[in-house]
């Protein structure tokens, strides 16, 4: 990286409709914070933007069943989030709320300037309207049974127990979600950002984004390879930016348009608070800045497509120049799920636990290349035998030396052996080592690269052994408890990004100026002390954490994943045995996939052609969020051969796949047949 570029990181927005949980701050914020403070400490030129996301429907859902207005709630989780953000250390330079008015002239200028330069256009669509509560049902308003899967209580966008995306026309026996009554269909017009007509533009810059991570390329391009559609972003609600166009003036702008504006209108805002009102523009109008979007998984197609098309039509703006999207972080060995309440909420831990442990915990486990696992019981090992048992103890060990037998004073340094003169390699060798892998967003080495240098010192303490050496040799006793100080002064530097609170508590103990966060990263590679300094008594920087205090939580998580499978599985018992005539109706075969392609406008469904026997058939199957259709191609599944042909989406399905799947859909797994057999071979 050209080292004096501006950079300017955001955080995406949250919605301001629920607490923060773990999955948020492993996707992006912590994440963000680590890198922001580490660049900070490199003196760079970087701003840090968040603020909340508080349009949508889930929002003004949520306000009419509380029977408050959409602007209480989101005041509500405005102060939530930013108060436990502040708790945990993320330190945003600035937290804006898109309910502000700064924001909405700013959405509101960038829609125009699109729709006048042709990036959008208007289309009619049919769409239910609730007659009894006068207005088009959007998104989640209207439910029904899915026309797939037939579970009651589909929403208008997608069902939740098949997972399957649905366009709200096609629910059987639809309801509107405020009143129970039967909608109509009705016609409604909305601008759509013509993603079609410009996926070559977009091709084009992500071809060139080559220093991006992997799998949000990948992500990119499966969606890329399927072919846009064009995307409406005006909605019919009346909780959003208002759209600026006559006509138009019972129509809100999609929160997905507006939601990523706000990183612009909270830069603004930023200006403004500091009293240089253009100063965003320094950011935001140079092209040469580094914008780095830091998000979840599940946002990687509203940041990495649908938002440099926005951007690109504007035409005054920066795009995005690195989007290091995280994959998801699961709870003990299940996914997350807010409407479960099958989380841990951070206000709910920080009022239990300090934030320093939880922030490695994570970061140690960060899903940067693949999902990953947050247990309690890792939480108390990662905390015990990692933070307290070799950081925290090689701290303490030192400095309660110096405390005790040098009057607090750091001795001075006399000749060097080749103990002493690695030691002092490694202290100024790992600030380098660590800041390389977080300017490449890669927290978990560089974590590991901090704590060894802690393991690194500690085994120096043991082989120099100045428990003997003070009486026999205090020469070399001074030399390495000066040595190991000075290793203290460098961890406290360099544990700021990742354990900012215990970096300030070390470096209070000893006894530095200021602020470490205001240190330079490079002053960790000598990290030396003035002659005859002297330290403040040691105390406890990490406190173990004991089996009877995290045990609650473990029962707590239990307890939702017990009363889901109750609620959840039919039980096996003597009321639901069926006899084998039964089973026997139900013809399983196997078949190999010939070919696979994603289907138009459904994103979660693949089309397979199959072999089955001398026949090749098509069937649809909702697998597409779990499998590339590459991936696919050759396999020898397990179908459901006599079941009758049904339209999905308008596309023929003649069978049905087997596969194992998890309540939630977090998981699915195909079915497959474990060696080379004939095609078409029945499964009895
Ligand atoms: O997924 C979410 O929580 C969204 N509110 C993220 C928005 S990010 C950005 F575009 F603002
Ligand atoms: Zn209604």
């Amino acid at each position: 990286m050209k080292k004096n570029k501006k950079i300017l990181v955001t955080a995406a927005l949250p919605y301001a409709n629920g607490p923060i949980h773990l999955g948020h701050l492993a996707g992006a914020y912590l994440p963000a914070d680590i890198y922001v403070r580490y660049q900070r400490a490199r003196n760079r030129d970087i701003i840090f933007i968040c603020g909340s996301d508080e349009h949508g429907v889930p929002i003004t859902i949520a306000a009419e069943r509380q029977n408050v207005t959409p602007q209480a709630i989101v005041d509500k989780y405005y102060q939530i989030h930013k108060d436990s953000f502040e708790k945990f250390g993320i330190q945003f330079d600035n937290y804006s709320r898109t309910s502000l008015k700064i924001h909405h002239k700013m959405s509101q200028d960038i829609f125009l300037k699109l729709h006048g330069k042709g990036y959008l256009s208007e289309k009619t669509t049919t769409q239910f309207y609730c007659e009894h509560c006068d207005r088009f049902l959007a998104d989640r308003y209207v439910e029904g049974i899915c026309p797939f899967c037939n579970h009651e209580g589909a929403r208008g966008d997608q069902c939740e127990s098949c997972g399957r995306s649905i366009d709200q026309i096609e629910l059987i026996e639809p309801h509107c979600v405020t009143c129970g009554n039967k909608p109509v269909i009705r016609e409604t017009s909305h601008w759509f950002l013509n993603l079609k007509h410009y996926q070559h533009q977009i091709r084009d810059y992500l071809d060139k984004q080559n220093h991006w991570k992997e799998n949000v390329k990948n992500f990119c391009y499966g969606w890329l390879n399927t072919g846009l559609e064009d995307r409406a972003v005006t909605r019919d609600l009346k909780w959003g930016v208002p759209v600026p166009l006559p006509g138009y003036e019972d129509k809100v702008l999609y929160v997905w348009f507006d939601a990523p504006i706000g990183y612009i209108s909270s830069t603004i805002e930023w200006s403004q608070k500091i009293g240089q009102p253009e100063k965003w523009k320094d950011y935001w109008l140079d092209k040469e800045t580094r914008l780095i979007h830091f998000i979840g998984k599940d946002n990687i197609v509203f940041h990495a497509i649908i938002w440099p098309l926005i951007l690109m039509g504007h035409g005054d703006y920066v795009l995005p120049s690195d989007i290091p999207a995280n994959e998801f972080l699961n709870l003990e060995g299940n996914k997350l799920s807010t409407s479960k309440n099958y989380a841990v909420w951070l206000d709910e831990y920080l009022a239990k636990f300090p934030p320093d442990p939880l922030r490695y915990c994570i970061a140690v486990n960060a899903p940067e290349t693949k999902d990953s696992d947050f247990s309690w019981k890792d939480f108390q090992t990662r905390n015990n035998s990692e933070l307290a048992d070799i950081l925290g103890n090689f701290v303490n060990r030192t400095l309660t030396f110096v405390n005790k037998n040098f009057d607090s004073k750091i001795p001075e340094a006399g000749e060097l052996d080749a103990l002493d003169q690695k030691m002092l390699t490694r202290i100024r060798k790992t600030p380098n080592r660590v800041g390389n892998f977080l300017e490449n967003f890669e927290v978990r080495k560089a974590l590991t690269n901090l704590m060894d240098l802690a393991r690194f010192a500690n085994k120096y303490f043991n082989d120099q052994t100045p428990w003997s050496t003070i009486r026999e040799n205090p020469e070399k006793c001074k030399t390495t408890l000066n040595i190991c100080c000075r290793v203290c002064k460098s961890l406290a530097i360099l544990m700021q990004p990742f354990l900012p609170f215990s970096a300030e508590k070390l470096w209070s103990i000893l006894n530095q100026e200021g602020v470490v966060s205001d240190c330079q990263w490079d002053d960790a590679a000598e990290a030396d002390f003035p002659p005859g300094f002297t330290i403040n008594s040691t105390a406890i920087l990490f406190e173990k954490i004991e089996d009877d205090q995290i045990q609650p939580e473990i029962d707590k998580l239990k307890n939702i994943i017990a009363k889901r499978s109750t609620e959840d599985q039919p039980e096996v018992s003597k009321n639901n045995l069926i006899s084998y005539d039964e089973f026997s109706k139900v013809q399983l075969r196997v078949a190999r996939v010939l070919e696979a392609e994603r289907v138009e406008k459904a994103d979660k469904l693949l089309k397979l052609k199959i072999e089955l026997g001398d026949e090749t058939r098509q069937i649809v199957a909702g697998i597409a969020p779990y499998y590339q259709p590459s991936e696919l191609v050759g396999k020898l599944i397990v179908v459901v051969a006599n079941l009758e042909p049904a339209k999905i989406r308008g596309i023929e399905s003649n069978g049905m796949l087997l596969a194992a799947s998890l309540d939630d859909r977090s998981r699915l797994a195909l079915v497959t047949v474990d060696s080379d057999i004939t095609t078409g071979a029945k499964i009895k």
